[in-house]
């Protein structure tokens, strides 16, 4: 059977994106996926916030959308439970964390180990959390960036991926950094991917594998995301 004859070939790699704010970095993946630079079906934003610019987006993507709110759900569980039970319905093989501001229950976590990365403003392990660009301009740093990572319980810990670097100009504000940052995390995030929905990369047992093989440290893209050798 050729590659054009393969049921396999014509079956898109579907993929799930969470947003809570602006959705830059979801507005990239839609793009690239026009421009056929990237292999998916982008099958739904799901959000926290049903005033989120994301949603719009999406909306004028013809791209379905669902958003629900916290506020409507008694704890932490039920709305996780609920927002990814409707994910589930889209049979993602991918859900991607684009700015999705939420800490996530771990038995939801637990259940998309290996299917479920996040886009982080920093080079993890350094300056999990927020305020990153602040923090590290505090700290002296040279270098900032960005990381990909597979989600786990941990916040901002799971095995990191890919990153790219950028430097830190002297005298720099956070707002700055994080401006010049940002069309960087969007090409990070869209070819890691690209990677993975070419099956070449995967979460094995003792961390992040591509081609099959595990890598002792994060894969480096340059500022135009393409792989660093
Ligand atoms: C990005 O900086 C991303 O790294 C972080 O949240 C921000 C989301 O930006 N996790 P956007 O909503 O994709 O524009």
């Amino acid at each position: 059977m050729t590659a054009s004859t393969s049921p396999d070939a014509a079956k898109a790699f579907r993929v799930v994106v969470f947003a809570s704010g602006r959705g830059s970095n979801f507005a990239a993946l839609l793009n690239a996926q026009k421009n056929d630079a990237l292999p998916v079906e982008i099958c739904a934003l799901l959000s926290d916030k049903r005033t989120a610019p994301a949603l719009s987006i999406a909306e004028d993507a013809g791209v379905p959308v669902i958003a629900l709110r916290p506020r409507d759900f008694p704890d932490r569980l039920s709305f996780d439970t609920a927002l990814f039970a409707r994910a589930a319905d889209f049979k993602p093989e991918l859900i991607v964390l684009a700015g999705f501001m939420r800490v996530i229950e771990t038995s939801i976590v637990e259940q998309w180990r290996g299917r479920m990365i996040n886009i982080h403003p920093s080079l993890l392990p350094k300056y999990r959390g927020l305020r990153t660009h602040e923090r590290a301009i505090e700290a002296g740093d040279a270098i900032h960036g960005a990381s990909v990572h597979y989600v786990t319980p941990e916040l901002d810990g799971g095995p990191v991926i890919s990153q790219v670097r950028l430097p830190i100009l002297k005298g720099e504000s956070p707002v700055d950094l994080a401006a010049r940052l940002l069309p960087l995390e969007q090409r990070l995030l869209t070819a890691t991917v690209r990677l993975i929905a070419q099956r070449r990369i995967e979460l094995g047992p003792d961390g992040v594998k591509v081609d099959g093989n595990a890598i002792a440290a994060p894969l480096r893209f340059d500022a135009d995301g393409s792989l660093l050798p």
